[in-house]
């Protein structure tokens, strides 16, 4: 199968800062593809150039087999790639109904009028079917919570067509429930054979939706893991770097040969705390 995007060899410089180094990636339709990664590791960066904000200094992107330059996010969307920015998702002034067609409203008639009822019927349908019941089309964006916000991107994209969904932290800001709630419908989204590139620093809700993980750690690449070939541990350790993780555990040796039962109970709360969701 080929692979909707697919990224060779791709570097991205900054003057002398190497954002990214020699980045390979596929993303398939139907595939939730996790983008993990520390602070600074080059996430942003990686998803600005498939959504036509940056250009590679280096290497290739494909879309759909074909080798593409986007030079304009306006290009990569109209090529079917949408990406959900976390805080530029949505004007919070406007409706929800301006807000889903943001420039591509429905139009009628020789003198091609804007249809207000038309959009409204349409924002509640799309919604509706991916679960979000909205009491007032024409209800400003900021009233909505941050989940039901990310939510009304992702209908917006899936209506118009999207091929590749990209999200950039979409659940951070979110409290459980939220995040629960957007995390389904990336599941949804990827029934609809849509390939989803989720970026995200939280290991349990990459696992919980994620079918394929990158992992980017200071610009490079640790490479991609199948589910079904790693482990959300692997994974944690990966993102940290594992050097801190390994520094503990030799200072975990060192307490053990004092005390024991001291070291022990350190042990549990780091564990505790690796497994904590959020
Ligand atoms: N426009 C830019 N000019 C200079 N340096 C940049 C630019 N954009 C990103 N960088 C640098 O590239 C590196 C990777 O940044 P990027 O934003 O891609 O990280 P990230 O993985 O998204 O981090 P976070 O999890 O904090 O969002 C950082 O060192 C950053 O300072
Ligand atoms: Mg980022």
């Amino acid at each position: 199968m080929t692979p909707l995007v697919e990224l060779r060899k791709v570097s991205k410089f900054f003057g002398p800062v190497i954002s990214l180094k020699d980045i390979d990636m596929k993303v398939y339709p139907g595939e939730v593809h996790c983008l993990l990664g520390d602070n600074g590791a080059g996430k942003s960066t990686l998803i600005k150039i498939l959504s036509g904000v940056h250009k590679p200094s280096e290497g290739q992107v494909l879309f759909e087999g074909q080798p593409v330059v986007f030079s304009s996010p306006r290009e990569a969307l109209n090529q079917g790639i949408a990406t959900v920015f976390q805080d530029l998702a949505m004007l919070p002034l406007m409706s929800i109904t301006r807000n889903f067609f943001l420039g591509r409203e429905p139009r009628v008639g020789p003198l091609r009028l804007y249809d207000g009822n038309l959009a409204a019927r349409i924002a509640r349908e799309e919604l509706l079917k991916i679960g979000i019941s909205i009491r007032d089309p024409d209800q400003p964006v900021g009233t909505l919570s941050g989940g039901e916000r990310q939510s009304v991107a992702i209908a917006r994209a899936v209506y118009f067509g999207a091929k590749v969904l990209i999200l950039d932290e979409p659940t951070s800001a979110l409290g459980v429930k939220e995040a629960a709630v957007v995390l389904r419908y990336v599941v949804q989204a990827k029934a609809r054979g849509l390939g989803v590139i989720f970026i995200t620093h939280n290991v349990h809700h990459a696992w919980a939706v994620g079918d394929t993980f990158t992992v980017l750690n200071r610009g490079r690449s640790y490479g991609t893991f199948k589910k079904e070939e790693t482990e959300r541990e692997k994974l944690l350790q990966m993102m940290s770097g594992g050097e801190e993780l390994e520094v503990l555990a030799v200072e975990l040796e060192l307490i053990a040969k004092r005390d024991p039962a001291g070291a022990a109970q350190l042990e549990r709360r780091i564990a505790e705390e690796l497994q904590e969701p959020n």
